[in-house]
């Protein structure tokens, strides 16, 4: 009899390990074709807004948008294609699939998803659209979740985000306390030269751990970063606050049949201890 001596297949073992070592890994996107629908999703809504046709060069029209598009009027067109893309009921699950089995090895089978994606877009040398280093979970997100971080052009170097490996990570957070009256600033400068860029190219997706520190810094290449992101939790992890709880920020996307019986099943009077 062939013995099984491990509950994962060595697929799994090795993303895990990954995952584990670097608090995230990059993976070609699972659909190319999905990923070509959503870019050109937000370039056509990028170009009602701006009264202009459908580009050639996708990859171009978003990298340079910057020569077109005064940085003055730029939040008010990241917000209405935020809402616009969010409007259509095929963005999530096409979103979804371009990681799906990423996500179901390192998060889960039974999945909740935000209800919105965001979208990041940072021009060159702008620093009026900076995220400075932080946890997600400091800010009440639950530390049962991925972030699920996508770009639109390819993100090298800073026109991308960095983040802290675990290790370090553990280190600076059982220091915090030393370090903690300078904020967050302090804590930049402290670790800042254990900071990794993450090279994510066009084609592919980011899955990291956001209770690792992490943040953006200034855009010192030639484009404009396109970038959107979106987190995913256990359906059955813990929620924290209200604010982020699920069926409100996270919503049920894979239930799988039995749960859902099992959610629905009441008890016939009597029987109900
Ligand atoms: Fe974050």
């Amino acid at each position: 009899m062939n013995h099984i001596e491990s509950f994962y297949d060595d697929e799994e073992l090795v993303i895990t390990e990954r995952f584990f070592r670097d608090g995230y890994v990059v993976e070609k996107v699972e659909d190319s074709s999905a990923l070509n629908a959503v870019r050109s999703h937000i370039v056509s809504i990028v170009c009602e807004q701006l009264g202009c046709k459908m580009p050639h060069d996708e990859d171009g029209f978003l990298n340079e948008i910057h020569e077109r598009l005064p940085v003055e009027q730029l939040n008010d067109v990241r917000m209405q294609t935020y809402r616009n893309m969010n409007e259509s009921s095929w963005f999530r699950p096409t979103y979804f699939k371009l990681a799906s089995k990423t996500l179901q090895t390192l998060v889960g089978n039974e999945l909740a998803m935000q209800n919105k994606i965001n979208l990041s877009i940072q021009y060159p040398q702008d620093e009026s659209s900076l995220l400075g280093i932080h946890s997600d979970s400091f800010g009440g997100e639950t530390p049962f979740q991925s972030v699920c971080w996508l770009p639109l052009v390819d993100c090298m170097r800073t026109k991308s985000m960095y983040i802290l490996p675990p290790k370090k990570n553990q280190e600076t957070l059982r220091n915090l306390s030393t370090v903690k009256e300078g904020g967050m600033a302090a804590i930049y400068e402290k670790v800042k030269k254990d900071l990794i860029f993450l090279d994510v190219p066009y084609g592919s997706v980011l899955v990291f751990s956001p209770n690792l520190l992490h943040g953006n810094t200034v855009n010192a290449e030639l484009g404009t970063r396109w970038s959107m992101n979106c987190r995913f939790t256990g359906l059955f992890t813990p929620y924290r606050g209200q604010e982020k709880k699920l069926g409100a920020f996270y919503l049920p996307i894979t239930a799988k049949p039995v749960t859902r019986l099992g959610m629905n099943f009441r008890y016939p009077e009597g029987f109900d201890n």
